[in-house]
Order: C-alpha cells, then sequence, then structure tokens
C-alpha cells in the first residue's frame, strides 16, 4: 500500500473545502480564535518506521486535549490499577467540559479524557513530582525531538478557565483532588498547551500501535495491557460526545483536541495525525475527522 500517496490524496481532496466547511476554531480561548482555519496537515508513521505526511504537517499546533493520552500514560505508568480509584472509564456522552455528571456521580470523573477526568489525572502526577517535566522529557523521548509548551497558550487557558476552575473546585469539595487547586490547574493549562506538529505526535504516540513499545527505542513505554486500555479508552472515550459517532464512521482509537487534531491507532500497523483548526459542535475537528473517513475508506485499516 502505497501511504504517501493515500495521505497526498487525502491533502488534495480536502484542501479545497478550508474555509467553506462550515466548522470554526476554538473561541472559548483567545489564543486559539486567532489561528488561521485554513490549514490542513496530516501525517503517520508506521509500526516499521515508515512515514508518510502532507499539507501542514510540520506546522506546530496546540495539541489540547490530545495531552490527556500522554498525561494518562504517565500516570498508568506509576499508578497503574490504583489511577481508577478516584476516575471512571465510562464514556460521558456529554460536552467535554460538561458540570453535570460530576454533581450526581460524586466528584468522580466519568473517564481520564474528560476535563474533569483530565484535572484528576494532573492531580495525580502533581502528588507525584514535577508533573509537566515528566510529561516534557516523556514526549521529547517519544519523537526524538524537544518539545515545548506555548506560554501564550497557557496564559489564555488561566486567563479564561472559567469551567475548568469550577470542575476543579468542585472535585477538591468531594475530596477528588489531593492538591491545591491552583496548582493543579496550573499543570493542566499547561499541559493543554504544548505544541507539537502532526508528524511529531504520529510518532510521539508510535507506542499505542507497538503493544507499548517505544517507537524509537522499542523499550517499553506501557505493558502491552496498559495499552490496550489506553486504545480503549481512545475509542469510547477519545472523542467526547462524539465518540459513537467516532467508531461507526471511522473505527479506530481516537483523542482529538480543541486545536483541531486527531491522533489514531491502527493497532500492530501505524499511528496518524491529521490537524485542521476548525471545530464541529462537539469539539472535534470538522476537516479532520473526514480524513480520517477518507483514510480507512481508502486502506481498509479499521479495528472491526
Ligand atoms: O480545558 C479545555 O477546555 C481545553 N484546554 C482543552 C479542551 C479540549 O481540547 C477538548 N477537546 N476536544
Amino acid at each position: 500500500m502505497d501511504l504517501q500517496l493515500i495521505l497526498d490524496q487525502i491533502n488534495s481532496e480536502l484542501r479545497p473545502l478550508l474555509g467553506t466547511s462550515g466548522g470554526k476554531v476554538a473561541s472559548y480561548i483567545p489564543a486559539l480564535a486567532r489561528v488561521s482555519p485554513l490549514q490542513f496537515g496530516i501525517a503517520l508513521r508506521t509500526c516499521e518506521g515508515e512515514v508518510a505526511q502532507a499539507g501542514d504537517s510540520a506546522v506546530p499546533f496546540s495539541i489540547q486535549s490530545m495531552s490527556k493520552m500522554f498525561s494518562l500514560t504517565l500516570a498508568i505508568r506509576s499508578l497503574d490499577e490504583a489511577l481508577w480509584d478516584r476516575i471512571g472509564r465510562e464514556p460521558s456522552g456529554s460536552p467535554f467540559n460538561s458540570l453535570v455528571q460530576l454533581e450526581t456521580e460524586r466528584g468522580i470523573p466519568r473517564n481520564p479524557f474528560i476535563n474533569a477526568g483530565a484535572i484528576a489525572v494532573a492531580d495525580r502526577l502533581v502528588s507525584l513530582g514535577d508533573a509537566n517535566v515528566e510529561l516534557l522529557a516523556l514526549l521529547g523521548r517519544l519523537c526524538g525531538e524537544p518539545i515545548r509548551i506555548d506560554a501564550e497558550v497557557a496564559q489564555s487557558e488561566a486567563d479564561t478557565g472559567f469551567r475548568n476552575t469550577a470542575l476543579a473546585n468542585f472535585m477538591k469539595g468531594f475530596g477528588t483532588l489531593d492538591n491545591d487547586v491552583a496548582t493543579v490547574l496550573d499543570v493542566y493549562f499547561q499541559q493543554c498547551a504544548i505544541a507539537m506538529t502532526c508528524e511529531q505526535v504520529a510518532c510521539a504516540a508510535g507506542y499505542l500501535c507497538r503493544d507499548g513499545r517505544h517507537p524509537l527505542a522499542g523499550v517499553p513505554v506501557l505493558s502491552s495491557a496498559q495499552t490496550r486500555r489506553v486504545n480503549a479508552l481512545m475509542l469510547t472515550c477519545g472523542t467526547y460526545d462524539a465518540a459513537g459517532e467516532f467508531a461507526f464512521r471511522i473505527g479506530l482509537p481516537c483523542k482529538s483536541g480543541v486545536g483541531g487534531g486527531i491522533v489514531a491507532v491502527v493497532p500492530d500497523r501505524l499511528t496518524l495525525c491529521v490537524w485542521s483548526p476548525a471545530l464541529d459542535a462537539t469539539g472535534n475537528s470538522l476537516l479532520g475527522r473526514q480524513a480520517l473517513e477518507l483514510f480507512v475508506a481508502k486502506t481498509g485499516l479499521s479495528v472491526f
């Protein structure tokens, strides 16, 4: 299969739709509202190390909630089963920043990929040490290049993170968080503001298609059982209240972010990252989703 040709075809089919797709860049974080929607990039890396890319695949973008996959990885590495004492594993069926379930479910977030769940994961990482130093070090090792936080985006999130502050305070009131709310939120906002390219994300996520083995060095990042679990959570919860639709139309574990990125895993084959900043109503990249649908249609690669 000529993967480079397939990515080139997807880029040629979707690029003419930039600006006309009807999607909108995330506006509730001012620094993201300034990003041009007229960008589309796609990159993949196979288990054998073959790479392919097209469009704006080398442009850094805000990975936002895609960081939740990597922070979960760090937390599972250290805590394994104990992580699940305070975080659920069920799809929420609600928007990623929803407060409603927390009230009836006694401050336990439905899963680690909604905002409340990732804030609870950040709290566990704060208890374990210097959370974001660890996270940047992990990402740097996974893609073999230094990775940085975009300070302007992090500040913009902190300035406007009213709903996240509410979620964190609510969980603190229920005893879900051990650490100071401001410290945990600072870690969370900085994680969301990590900037990476499609090429870097496709490489960094490589352990998820290789039973947990490091994409470059081959050493274990997670055990194969832990890797299956991260993939299962991505499939069921990685795209929020659109997870059912993603499973139906694409059939791959995916994790999205409001920066417009989506990473997808084809177990035992490859990892793929697509980015286009204009989002649909569920906060998922509109052209990103179409690109993944085209990729699956052209390659037949799906877990089903
Ligand atoms: O906390 C927030 O709302 C953002 N920093 C991240 C949200 C996000 O990416 C959800 N994605 N679809």
